[in-house]
């Protein structure tokens, strides 16, 4: 069992990992005294949901449960509407507190509830996918989707306690683990040499699911997390290094319709951004093959995606990230360090991506 400190201006707050870390739940319930509490969860994760309610219940906690069907689709303007008129029937005060048990997505939404609901109370995260765990649940975005924009609403509002859980991914669908080796890989490229290192040995282990290599591996990169986070809460500067693999990745998403998942999707910007890298000599081509040879090992394989290279092309150009117009890439000068603010001439760009998806 592992336990870390995310410490932000916005709060100071505990990361637990581990198999059977839930019950720490019992302990963070007698350090926040809540008044009550909401536990918001994904409609596929029920019996999670039931056993954390039993949690509460045992630290004399009222509690509801109250369930988000899975999907994006979930995190929307109606869908936090509909969230905060059950937290209103429930008469939660702001000395009552959520607790959001799910991935990303009812993290977001959830995160998002807590931060408006009298102008903010308390909520814990219990993230039940590995994408989570290693990355949404930590510091505190949190989120609706616009119309089309997706993430285009939200607030920055840090969670009271983080309780992830090995025992929580046993249901997890396998693609959606293995892709989420793809945000792994990122912290290990753009900031943590020793987890390359670590992810390259244990590969093998890891997507076979074997715990120990999993725990070892959540916390790197929690770590990594949350050292980010402590700098740059706001989002103002160095946390753009998180964004390493995504310039290309969202514009393969948004290009695609989203018919690519965001690991595949990743995993490609990883490819690309490495190339151009290496292609302005910023990097050695060995960076490119070795993340290629570990996304390969992770059962992240090089297969192109299905994709028109002029749709994903214009899609960069629209980058949330962009500034006048300018695209800031995020680029790995060798394994384990990532620099954030690159421009890269567009000619540069369109060689890498159209032959990275012939
Ligand atoms: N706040 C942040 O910093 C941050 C960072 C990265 C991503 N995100 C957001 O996170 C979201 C993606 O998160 P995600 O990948 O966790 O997806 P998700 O929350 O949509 O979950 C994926 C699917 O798995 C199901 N599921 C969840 N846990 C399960 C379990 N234990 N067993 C079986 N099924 C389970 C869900 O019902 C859903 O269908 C996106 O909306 C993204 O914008 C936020
Ligand atoms: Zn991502």
């Amino acid at each position: 069992m592992a336990r870390l400190i995310v410490d932000t201006p916005g709060g100071t707050y505990p990361v637990h990992i581990g198999r059977g870390v839930l019950k720490e739940l019992r302990r963070t319930m007698a350090r926040l005294e809540p008044t009550g509490a909401v536990v918001i969860a994904d409609a596929s994760v029920r019996p999670i949901a039931h056993a954390v309610a039993k949690h509460l219940k045992a630290a004399r906690v009222k509690n509801a449960i109250y369930v988000v069907p899975g999907g994006e689709r979930s995190k929307s303007l109606a869908g936090l509407a509909a969230l905060l008129a059950f937290l209103e029937r429930q008469r939660i005060d702001r000395g009552g507190c959520i607790v959001a048990v799910g991935g990303g997505t009812v993290g977001d939404l959830a995160g998002m509830a807590a931060s408006t609901w009298l102008r903010g109370i308390r909520y814990v995260e219990v993230p039940t996918t590995l994408l989570a765990m290693v990355d949404s649940s930590i510091g505190g975005k949190t989120g609706v989707n616009g119309v089309r924009m997706k993430n285009a609403i939200g607030t920055f509002w840090q969670p009271s306690a983080v309780i992830s859980d090995l025992a929580c991914l046993d249901t997890l669908p396998r693609n959606r683990y293995r892709e989420a080796f793809a945000e792994v890989v990122k912290y290990a490229v753009a900031m943590d040499h020793g987890l390359f290192d670590v992810l390259l040995r244990e590969s093998a282990r890891l997507t076979a699911g074997d715990q120990d290599a999993l725990e070892d591996v959540i916390e790197s990169c929690a770590t990594a997390k949350a050292l980010v986070v402590a700098r740059d809460e706001r989002d103002r500067g160095p946390r753009a290094i998180l964004n390493y693999g995504h310039t290309a990745g969202h514009a393969l998403e948004a290009a695609t319709g989203f018919r690519v998942s965001h690991g595949r999707a990743v995993a490609f910007g990883m490819r690309v951004a490495a190339r151009i890298a290496a292609g302005l000599d910023l990097c050695s081509k060995r960076v490119v093959e070795s993340q290629d040879e570990l996304l390969a090992s992770l059962g992240l394989p090089e297969r192109a995606p299905h994709a028109d290279p002029d749709r994903v092309i214009a899609a960069i150009a629209f980058d949330k990230k962009a500034r006048r117009g300018k695209v800031a890439w995020v680029m790995p000068r060798r394994i384990g360090h990532a620099e954030i603010g690159h421009t890269v001439p567009g000619a540069l760009v369109r060689r890498v991506v159209t032959r990275s998806l012939a």
